[in-house]
């Protein structure tokens, strides 16, 4: 078991599989962004290494991110292998689902069991501007392969200020009067290049409840209130489906939190909002052995850290999103 210094029981990995992605969010990337060389990437092996080292400390829920991880050369084997690992259990993804039309069914088969989908807003303008250039309907067709492959589905929605905190926030919500799905919306939260921008455009849960509320009817408390991972979970009257907040940055989770983060070029990250990484990469490929990466890896997460500084104007600013995976 991998515990940190707070008592944390920390089994739940997300893995950003490269740093590229097929569209360029206003709230995550920079448009002239450029992405790291290959060879400063993880390989194939090295991420299948990585896996084993951590289900042999407990980790046994892994989520594959980006950038967009359907866009990494042999997504879909990945998935198999990291699935079929001993000690797995549960192997999920968090993408843009641009993609999914097609890949659906073979990452169904190859053993992921779930899937996040980025959808910001219903209106295909604003998601152009929203993405710089991506059609929503695009992610519609792969909503639908996932649901068709048998995946579990969830929509994720950054809201940002002047661009999508309206009626888009109320007409996202009111897809879970009909649908099933788990409709989450999530606090933008300020990194790198881009933190200014995310800074001003950050728009409070309260604020966004309040809106849904006005708009389709009282919100109840789904659960007991206890959260659903990160999110805290409400159901509009009637609804099948649920709608869940996710408020990193004005009401941090930090108690229940089980997670680390790899990124794309193999550095492992304790906390998404602090900048502290453990170099796992180059211990990899100096030859470190099982035992040495261990160590390493247990030593890392007992110093995972509590709570961001972000009240305190301390920024993490050695990443945009898109490498550390979200
Ligand atoms: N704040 C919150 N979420 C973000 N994402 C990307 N950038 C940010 C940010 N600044 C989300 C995406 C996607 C996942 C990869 O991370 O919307 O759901
Ligand atoms: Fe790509 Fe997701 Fe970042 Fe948008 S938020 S640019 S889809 S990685």
């Amino acid at each position: 078991m991998a515990i940190d210094q707070y008592g944390r029981s920390i089994n739940y990995l997300r893995i950003s599989l490269t740093d590229k992605c097929n569209l360029r969010c206003v709230y995550c990337m920079p448009e002239d962004i450029t992405f790291r060389p290959r060879a400063e990437l993880l390989q194939d092996d090295e991420i299948l290494r990585l896996v084993r080292l951590f289900t042999e400390v407990g980790f046994h829920k892994f989520r594959l991110t980006g950038g967009e991880p359907t866009v990494r050369a042999n997504c879909v084997e990945l998935v198999d292998a990291i699935a079929h690992s001993p000690g797995v259990k549960t192997v999920v993804m968090t993408t843009n689902g641009l993609l999914l039309d097609k890949m659906a069914q073979p990452l169904a088969d190859a053993g992921l069991q779930r899937v996040n989908i980025s959808i910001d807003t219903l209106d295909p303008q604003k998601f152009k501007k929203l993405t710089r250039w991506g059609e929503v309907g695009d992610v519609w067709r792969g909503i639908y392969a996932a649901e068709a492959a048998g995946l579990g589905v969830k929509l994720n929605s950054v809201v940002v200020r002047g661009y999508n905190d309206q009626q888009d926030v109320v007409d996202m919500a009111r897809l879970t009067l009909e649908n099933a799905w788990q409709v989450r919306f999530i606090e933008m939260m300020p990194f790198g290049d881009v933190a200014d921008f995310q800074q001003a455009g950050i728009v409070s849960e309260q604020e966004l409840r309040k809106r849904i509320a006005a708009a389709l009817g009282p919100l109840s408390v789904v659960n007991g209130g206890q959260l659903d991972g990160e999110a805290s979970l409400y159901q509009l009257p009637h609804a099948l489906g649920t709608l869940g907040f996710i408020s990193s940055v004005t009401q941090p989770f930090c108690a229940s939190c089980t997670r680390a983060r790899l990124t794309a070029d193999g550095r492992l990250r304790l906390c998404l909002l602090r900048e502290r990484e453990v170099n796992l990469l180059d211990p990899l490929r100096q030859g470190a052995t099982d035992a040495e990466m261990l160590d390493i890896i247990t030593k890392a997460i007992w110093r995972k850290p509590w709570g961001h500084k972000l009240g305190q104007d301390i920024i993490p600013l050695n990443r945009v999103m898109s490498e550390i995976g979200g």
